[in-house]
């Protein structure tokens, strides 16, 4: 199953692609994260590496080889990859827990990000993964991503809504677009919130734009401590929510099958 975590910017992405991560492992999954975020750097480390690893981009020969490829029909040689072949300065591995990184922004004038959408894409297509394994992708904030075209193959997408109404408002632009392309799976996860009382006015204004709530993560002081160190804590209040959200997202999704 291929998961990609959307939504606005600082919502909480990457905080909860770790902690799904931790929970998969947990749960006996190979887990392979894919860091589809050009700008941000920090993923790695909030999974627990030293170092990210080197990005997919490089492998392709740089952005300016894959600029060249683009028009081609397929810009990655392999009709299928498996993590089993991705050479290991590409795919970090510890303990099952497995992280590719398509490409960062690093430098002004590089120009755009669109190779790297394009790698993406391409990457998540040709991802064959075993029954024992699960993708777990970290978008870029907002929906561009839908307009490149890196979700078409993912199984669900997964909404993190934070209190602001213009994340309710994002989340709904990305419900629409990923049902649009015929994703059966997309739901959100009330993330941050500080009372029960704004929990309940947020899953109400989502049930009303038809977008199905699948957990809900408190404001958890433990995740905001250690994000002054780049990591997430290894246990607490959100662990014990996503043990749920994940029970329920592999549960519907078979019975969607
Ligand atoms: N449930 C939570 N409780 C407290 N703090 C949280 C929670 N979830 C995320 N945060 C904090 O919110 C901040 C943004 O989180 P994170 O980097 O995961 O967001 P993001 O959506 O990936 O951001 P970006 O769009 O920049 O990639 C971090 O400081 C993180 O520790
Ligand atoms: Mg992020």
């Amino acid at each position: 199953m291929k998961i990609s975590v959307c939504g606005k910017g600082g919502s909480g992405k990457s905080t909860i692609v770790a902690l799904l991560a931790n929970e998969a492992l947990r749960r006996g999954y190979r887990t392979l994260v894919v860091d589809s975020d050009e700008s941000n750097t920090g993923l790695f480390r909030m999974l627990g590496f030293e170092f990210p690893p080197v990005p997919l981009m490089e492998l392709v020969g740089g952005k300016k080889s894959l600029k060249r490829k683009m028009g081609q029909p397929s810009v990655l040689n392999e009709a299928r990859i498996v993590t089993a072949h991705i050479p290991e300065q590409y795919l970090l591995q510890r303990d099952g827990l497995m992280l590719v990184s398509i490409g960062k922004i690093l430098q002004s004038l590089e120009g755009c990000a669109c190779p790297m959408g394009v790698l993406s894409r391409e990457f998540l297509k040709k991802l064959i993964l075993g029954t024992d394994e699960l993708a777990i992708v970290d978008m870029e904030a907002g929906v561009e991503h839908f307009g490149r075209g890196v979700d078409t193959s993912i199984d669900s997408v997964l909404i993190v809504v934070e209190p602001p109404l213009e994340s309710v408002n994002v989340a709904q632009r990305i419900h629409n677009l990923a049902s649009g392309i015929g994703i059966r799976n997309v739901w959100a996860i009330i993330n941050k919130v500080p009372s029960g009382e704004i929990a309940t006015r947020l899953k109400g204004e989502l049930q009303e734009r038809h977008i199905e709530v699948i957990g809900c993560i408190y404001f958890d002081a433990d995740i905001f401590m250690s994000s002054l160190e780049g990591g997430i804590p290894a246990k607490g209040v959100a662990m014990r929510e996503i043990k749920y959200i994940l029970e329920r997202i592999l549960s519907k999704a078979e019975l969607r099958a």
